[in-house]
């Protein structure tokens, strides 16, 4: 089963994150994943996916311009009707916004037509109700990317394990 990762970034930690996601997500099973940003995407292979998860840095509170216009021009473009659709987002501060960011990638994606993914609390720890978030090592000091390096990846598992149930792949 093939799974797509889409993100913007500028400073390479929501890159960093969307690695992490493919990681977890070829530890589910059968899973070809990649992870591609916005301005690289092989929309043969995300057309071909039966998941795609979006990731984007947190500014202002909100997703980023590059990401909606993206969302609007080239993801509503896309034959993504019935895929599984997950979130995640990076940002500077524990309270900046993430969960907003996940939010409406989660909504934007719903309104392509796809099933939203959280896993939500089903999964016990990391309880990740939205979507990951990853905090940079800019501030915060008690922060750094690395601290989030398992929920990523953890998250990428579940969301694959989710795909592989809802679409067997017949042999
Ligand atoms: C223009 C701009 C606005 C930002 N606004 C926020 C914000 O509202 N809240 C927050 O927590 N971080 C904010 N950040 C920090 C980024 O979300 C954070 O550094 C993120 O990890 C960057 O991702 P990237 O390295 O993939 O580009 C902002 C950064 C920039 C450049």
């Amino acid at each position: 089963m093939k799974l797509a990762v889409i993100y913007d970034t500028k400073t390479g930690n929501t890159k960093k994150a969307a690695k992490w996601i493919v990681e977890g997500m070829k530890k589910a099973g059968d899973v070809e994943a990649k992870a591609f940003s916005l301005e690289d995407v092989d929309y043969t292979f995300v057309s071909q996916a039966k998941g795609l998860v979006l990731g984007c840095p947190v500014y202002a509170a909100l997703m980023t311009p590059a990401m909606r216009t993206w969302l609007m021009e080239s993801g509503m473009k896309l034959k993504v009707a019935g895929k599984l659709g997950g979130a995640f987002a990076t940002a500077q501060f524990t309270h900046g916004g993430a969960d907003l960011v996940i939010q409406s990638l989660l909504t934007g994606e719903i309104a392509m037509g796809m099933m939203a993914y959280s896993g939500g609390g089903a999964y016990g720890l990391p309880v990740i109700h939205l979507g990951p978030v990853g905090i940079n090592d800019n501030l915060e000091s008690h922060n750094k990317m690395e601290n989030y390096r398992d929920n990523f990846r953890i998250y990428g598992e579940r969301f694959a394990a989710k795909a592989l149930e809802l679409f067997p792949e017949k042999n």
